[in-house]
């Protein structure tokens, strides 16, 4: 494989990306999922190691990206900061300019995940992957902050590509819907979808209860993806209405704008959200579209965010988006650090 265009860049929001530079990992991640172990492929990263910084868990992310290093031949490092000596607001250390051309003579690229808990406002976690990526002289890709997940979105593309046999979801409407929940969780994954899905010309349905608005900048940029596209946009604050002609379902529990006021509480957001309980995709509501996938990033809050029978039904295509994570970041890993 020669080398890419894609060679040496960072991949912070797939916003930041072309549509054709999108396109050629997409069409990439099905070739390798096609021929998983084929010899045109295991050797792209081989001796080069890729470093996985987490400053928050997971489950997906971390052994996605660690067995695409190994498929492609490389090794993936495990990071955490509290095994360095960063500079953080409130303790003197290493700064990002230092660590992040230290480590760009080590590897050939970084992932960085740093969401809620890790930050003091939101933004950031999105601003301090930006700062590694200006200062890296190798390829910076985002595991998750608190405003994006490229590498969730590509993979949530490729499903629903796969499950209704066509490259082309123009025209699909996609309900992204609030769910109720235990936990918490970050607007990465939803806006990520959303900017993603909307320049492919998804009509886009958001709802949520009010008081749960995503951050307005990405809300206007989705709005315009889709002018672009010639698709439709609408928000809704009912937990029924948007699931009538839905093609796709994406239902998920997101934090409220005002968590992040006088340092994040998650107790009291998760008290808050709780009583919500008409917020949950279910077998009734589902039948109001028209013959739905359902679709979710992981880790699926049952019986809250979403019912066990949707989950777990034949219209749920969870298991195959965990699984194109690791198609989509061996592509994204060979075309930005495979030479
Ligand atoms: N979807 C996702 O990023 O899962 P993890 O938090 O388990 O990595």
């Amino acid at each position: 494989m020669a080398k890419s265009e894609l060679y040496g860049k960072d991949l912070i929001c797939t916003q930041d990306w072309s549509l054709e530079e999108l396109e050629q990992v997409l069409k990439l991640a099905r070739q390798m999922k096609a021929s998983r172990f084929s010899d045109q492929y295991t050797s792209l990263l081989r001796h080069r190691t890729f470093l996985m910084f987490f400053y928050n868990p997971s489950v997906r992310t971390r052994q996605s990206f660690e067995a695409a290093a190994t498929e492609l031949g490389g090794h993936a490092q495990f990071l955490e900061p509290g095994g360095m000596r960063l500079r953080t607001k409130s303790s003197a250390g290493e700064t990002i300019e230092d660590a992040a051309r230290v480590m760009s003579r080590y590897a050939c690229g970084m992932g960085i995940r740093i969401l809620e808990g890790k930050i003091e406002a939101y933004g950031d976690g999105d601003e301090l992957i930006r700062q590694y990526a200006e200062q890296a002289s190798i390829p910076v890709i985002n595991m998750a902050d608190d405003k994006f997940h490229p590498c969730q979105g590509l993979a949530d593309v490729m499903g629903m590509r796969e499950a209704f046999d066509t490259d082309s979801l123009k025209g699909k409407k996609l309900l992204q819907i609030w769910g109720h929940g235990a936990l918490a969780r970050a607007w990465c994954s939803v806006q990520e979808s959303l900017l993603i899905n909307s320049r492919l010309g998804m009509d886009i349905t958001v709802a949520y209860p009010r008081g749960y608005d995503l951050d307005p900048q990405v809300m206007d940029q989705v709005r315009a993806n889709c002018t672009a596209a010639g698709s439709t946009f609408e928000i809704l604050n009912d937990s029924r209405a948007g699931y009538e002609g839905a093609d796709v379902v994406y239902s998920r529990n997101w934090m409220s704008p005002v968590a992040y006021q006088g340092g994040l509480n998650r107790q009291e957001e998760i008290e808050k959200a709780m009583q919500y309980r008409d917020w949950i995709c279910d077998e009734s509501r589902m039948d109001l579209t028209n013959d739905a996938l359902f679709i979710h990033p992981m880790p699926v809050d049952r019986g809250h965010e979403v019912s066990d029978g949707v989950a777990s039904g034949p219209r749920s295509i969870i298991y195959d988006v965990a699984e194109n994570r690791l198609h989509v970041q061996k592509a994204v890993m060979a075309q930005t650090m495979g030479e």
